[in-house]
């Protein structure tokens, strides 16, 4: 490789030469260009250095990477200029963002026109206006509801690459797929290609408060509220609709479910007017969550009873309110009745009547409301073993099919409970025929591990919208992902919504390996059909770019986490053992019990599951059709992983795959931690392979599930010990030869206190200071033979203190730091058990290991135990 830096050649001829007048005079100088040019020569040989730009995770997959310059020599006959067809906010969104993408990734910025093109353009506009522009071009006619068509022809004369949709947001759809192309290194020289969604709507829901707070958000503060307000700085919003849009979302409610009905007081509309317009240019219809006693909240009446003529006509004005403000208003999202919320059973009427007082208000500006069919009693007589939280969707709901406007989409959880790592589907996807209906996928990680654990939920889904529920008997199959397109039984519509909850955070959710699920919950709203590997792949090639290492690796660990998760944090369908009760992150599995909330176990010492058979528990197996309740009633037949979720059985119960329920509890809480442990050395794979930023922010966040799986572990395993008494065959659970606990150190300050519930803390027990002041020292001597040892440290981070530990090993330093990490955790349990690793550290018989923690606040620098292994 030449590299010719001015000035040099000449005076590096002169000193080879011998020559040295004009060279050593000026020694400085050539000093310098020697520099540059080694420099120079640094960044060219050491590959491309703008791929491994430092990065936030604020582009997340619209990062528009440069190309490698071989690649960008396979775009080079792409036309110079863009012209749109037409005149609207979307079109030019269109035009810009195929502009922006086209100089972020090969460096050129086209030249941006209107009206019909005069020279080979990127011709951008929807079908009519490409047809109107050119009549003799024989492009697909059969394109509708958002699709669109990315083809090459003659337009005017012209060799033309061209984007066109079946309407506006169509043209925008067909530029972010066209830019996705370019960014995976695709082929995009001879295309046709023509896409559709498969579901007319598709929506996020954020559970954003307007004080600013967020439901189960982990990515900081909302983007969309501050103290009460629609804040004056929308950029964020902008962003988020530019993200929402390139994976086809078309809707988006912004505050939560649990509906403030502020939302609706009219000072507060022109506000939301203001996200809307934000929207508008990204093809995005503005919704908002409405509480049902608005009438009577917000209108002062003195009811909120659908059947009353008052209310009707409180939402009728409100609605055309919103609409003078809002004239592309989307519509509401309802959860009424439900957790403590309001709703039409106060006044003795149905979801039905609840949701069409609202939707008829909507239907003349041709808004839609999804009425939530997340309905069910929390004060459930939990010793009553035929109650079910399971049966209440499909109770209320199946009865009122056909009740319901045509405007009306009744929003159903995948599930029947709410969001567990797995459940089976819910009945209630087969128990509506006359009904529009949506699916309610929570893309946000409320019981899968916030944000902090690696879980990947498109595998989930997947599997959800491939089942066949055989809604239609004997007829053709029903998978759900037709069900809510509305095709199967020729409803008007149907969709898809995900819980999304981004914030402020520059990462939008707190993690950038986490946003492959808005990746892959927009992607699976427009086509289903799509695999999982296919997102993971295309979505770690957007993130990260196409280095092979980097994209095997990733979707791998991707494609391997949902597993992962479940493995270690209750299988066999049992549903979620995080503390229900608190923030549902670490295991508390008791707190699901003897309770009116209808999560219950079931677990006593002899079996544990829920019976919901149709012979002998719940009947909830009796909502599905009857191929599906074959599968599911009789225990020969039913699948290991939703066991628990449909029968009690005792602990050794023999599984298909020939263990025992305990013992496959107890292998796969290990397999699963082990598991966690291999995504850190999978990461540590790609270090200089990805930008340093986002590695190091990765490596922490994989390092702590790591350690936090075997929290997990231990947990889980030390609970089904106890209720089982049935000991680990490979005598494991409850037996940590390299564990020392603290409450066994030389205390010196630090005082042993009991853990709540026992399984949080390692032996039930940690210690603590007593006191906020008072520095507390843990130590014991080191026993095992010389040699190379990692140390784990298992201290509590709580988030109302930030203490400080060092360690120590005969005096001398080996690690400090700061307990800050803002676990949801006020208290020492398994939400805040944390752990710290320290690895090569070379150990001798009779050293001295100390652990010294510094209190701050409510937090008293707990310490669980220490671990030591071999170096691995
Ligand atoms: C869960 C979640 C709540 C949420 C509810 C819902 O129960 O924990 O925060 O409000 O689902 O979907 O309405």
């Amino acid at each position: 490789m030449h590299v010719h830096v001015k000035g040099f050649d000449s005076c590096a001829q002169r000193w080879y030469q011998g020559r040295r007048s004009g060279c050593f005079d000026a020694r400085g100088k050539l000093l310098r260009r020697l520099l540059q040019v080694t420099f120079l020569a640094i960044l060219l040989f050491a590959g491309a250095p703008q791929r491994l730009r430092a990065e936030t995770g604020e582009d997340a997959w619209l990062r528009y990477a440069p190309l490698d310059q071989a690649d960008v020599a396979k775009y080079q006959s792409l036309p110079a200029s863009v012209t749109v067809l037409g005149d609207s906010a979307v079109l030019s969104t269109a035009q810009d963002e195929l502009i922006r993408g086209v100089k972020g990734m090969l460096g050129n910025t086209l030249r941006a026109e209107n009206g019909a093109p005069s020279e080979s353009a990127f011709v951008l506009g929807t079908l009519a206006e490409i047809h109107a522009a050119s009549p003799a071009l024989a492009l697909s006619g059969d394109l509708h509801g958002d699709g669109f068509l990315l083809t090459t022809g003659r337009v005017h004369g012209f060799a033309c690459t061209i984007i066109a949709g079946a309407d506006e947001r169509g043209v925008l759809y067909g530029v972010f797929a066209f830019l996705s192309k370019i960014a995976q290194n695709e082929n995009v020289a001879a295309l046709d290609e023509l896409q559709q969604p498969a579901v007319p709507l598709r929506w996020v829901n954020e559970w954003d408060n307007l004080n600013g707070s967020i439901e189960h958000g982990f990515g900081g503060r909302s983007i969309f509220f501050d103290n009460g307000a629609v804040p004056a700085d929308l950029t964020r919003v902008g962003e988020y609709a530019r993200l929402l849009a390139s994976v086809g979302i078309n809707g988006c409610a912004v505050n939560n479910v649990n509906a403030d009905p502020g939302a609706l007081h009219d000072d507060f509309l022109p506000q939301l007017a203001r996200i809307a317009d934000v929207f508008r240019r990204w093809g995005i219809q503005l919704a908002v969550s409405v509480d049902v006693s608005s009438p009577k909240v917000v209108g002062g009446l003195e009811t909120f009873d659908p059947l009353n003529p008052k209310v009707a006509e409180f939402w009728r004005a409100k609605t055309d309110q919103i609409y003078s403000l809002i004239p592309d208003f989307g519509g509401f999202v309802v959860k009424a009745d439900s957790e403590g919320r309001p709703g039409p059973s106060a006044y003795g009427r149905t979801p039905a009547d609840a949701a069409n007082v609202i939707a008829r208000a909507l239907k003349p500006h041709g808004g839609v409301l999804f009425y939530r069919a997340f309905v069910y009693d929390h004060h459930l007589d939990w010793t009553n073993v035929k109650n079910d939280r399971a049966r209440a969707a499909y109770d209320i709901f199946h009865p009122l099919d056909g009740q319901f406007d045509d405007n009306v989409i009744v929003q159903i959880k995948n599930g029947p409970i709410d969001f567990q790592v797995r459940e089976p589907v819910s009945p209630l996807f087969g128990g509506l025929k006359k009904t529009n209906q949506a699916i309610e996928l929570q893309i946000v990680q409320e019981y899968t591990g916030q944000e902090r654990h690696l879980c990947f939920l498109v595998p989930m889904w997947k599997q959800v919208l491939d089942f066949d529920i055989h809604a239609d008997g004997a007829g053709a199959p029903t998978p759900v992902k037709v069900l809510v397109s509305g095709k199967t039984f020729n409803r008007p519509t149907g969709g898809f919504v995900g819980v999304s909850n981004v914030g402020l955070d520059p990462t939008w959710d707190g993690y950038v390996l986490a946003m492959a699920n808005l990746y892959g919950f927009g992607r699976l709203a427009w086509n289903p059909n799509l695999s999982a590997s296919a997102i993971a792949d295309e979505w770690t090639r957007l993130t990260f770019g196409n280095d092979p290492l980097v994209v095997r690796t990733i979707t791998a660990m991707q494609l391997a986490s949902w597993h992962a998760y479940e493995s270690y944090t209750g299988p066999l369908g049992l549903g979620t053992l995080t503390n229900i009760l608190g923030p549902h992150y670490g295991p508390a599995p008791d707190s699901a019990e003897n309770n009116g909330w209808g999560q219950w176990l079931r677990a006593d010492h002899d079996g544990i599951g829920m019976d919901r058979t149709v012979a002998t528990g719940t009947g909830f197996i009796g909502q599905y059709s009857p191929a599906v309740q074959k599968l599911y009633e009789s225990l020969a037949d039913c699948p290991d992983n939703l066991l628990l979720f449909f029968h009690h059985v005792p602990y050794t119960y023999v599984l298909h795959s020939g263990k025992t329920v305990i013992q496959h509890v107890y292998d796969s809480h290990y397999d699963g931690a082990d598991a966690a442990a291999t995504f850190v050395s999978q990461w540590k794979s790609l270090d200089g392979h990805v930008d340093d930023d986002r590695y190091a922010a990765v490596l922490s966040r994989l390092q702590y599930q790591a350690g936090h799986a075997i929290v997990w572990r231990d947990a889980i395993n030390n609970w089904f010990l106890v209720k089982s008494a049935i000991p680990d065959a490979r005598g494991r659970v409850g037996h940590n030869p390299n564990r020392i606990e603290a409450e066994s150190m030389q205390l010196d300050g630090y005082v042993p206190f009991d853990i709540t519930p026992p399984e949080a803390a390692s032996g039930a027990k940690a210690v603590r200071c007593p006191a906020p002041t008072e520095k507390c020292v843990a130590k014991f001597r080191f026993s095992g033979a010389a040699g190379w040892y990692e140390l784990d440290v298992e201290y509590f981070d709580q988030s109302n203190g930030a203490s400080k530990f060092r360690v120590s090993v005969n005096d001398q330093t080996v690690d400090r730091w700061i307990a800050d990490d803002h676990l949801p955790a006020l208290k020492p349990n398994a939400d805040s058990s944390t752990r710290r690793r320290i690895p090569g550290l070379a150990l001798r018989p009779g050293d001295e290991i100390q652990i010294e923690g510094i209190p701050d606040g409510l937090e008293r620098a707990p310490l669980d135990y220490v671990e030591i292994l071999p170096r691995k």
